[in-house]
């Protein structure tokens, strides 16, 4: 995926359960609304307002980034073109193709940022310098 772009990455809309004054479920599946297996899920809380995330990219992983609580904002960098998408709704998912840089920042209070991550952990399927990167994506 050396040769991703950032148009390779969408938001997923997930089904909602609304059940009137009970509030909402959303259920996100392997084969059904995810696509890949998923091996791994991680949250982000307690950001404090001002700080960034990420800056860095994966060589393999794919990742489904999900706004369970509040808001914050994602920039993807092919090493071309940037995009930078705002999530706030916990039945939206960005869908981050491997070969992508990636910065999450403008944490709301109280957000959460749930990631679904198609394989374990791995330092070595990061890149976490952005020079290197750029190197990688020729
Ligand atoms: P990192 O991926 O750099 O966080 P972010 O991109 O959100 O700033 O991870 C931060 C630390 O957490 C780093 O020391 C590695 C560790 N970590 C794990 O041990 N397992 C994991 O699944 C993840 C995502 C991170």
């Amino acid at each position: 995926m050396k040769k991703s772009s950032v148009y390779d990455c969408t938001i997923i809309e997930f089904d909602q359960h609304h059940s009137n004054r009970k509030g909402n479920l959303t259920v996100v599946e392997n084969a059904k609304t995810v696509p890949f297996d998923v091996k791994r899920t991680y949250y982000l809380y307690d950001v404090p307002g001002g700080e960034s995330r990420g800056g860095h990219a994966h060589k393999e992983l794919r990742q489904l980034i999900i706004a369970a609580s509040g808001s914050f904002a994602v920039t993807l960098d092919d090493g071309n073109v940037k995009r930078t998408f705002t999530l706030n709704r916990p039945y939206q998912g960005l869908y981050v193709v491997p070969g992508i840089w990636r910065t999450l920042d403008d944490f709301s209070s109280g957000a959460v940022c749930l990631v679904l991550a198609s394989h374990g952990y791995d330092e070595g399927d990061y890149i976490r310098d952005y020079n290197d990167f750029m190197e990688y994506k020729k």
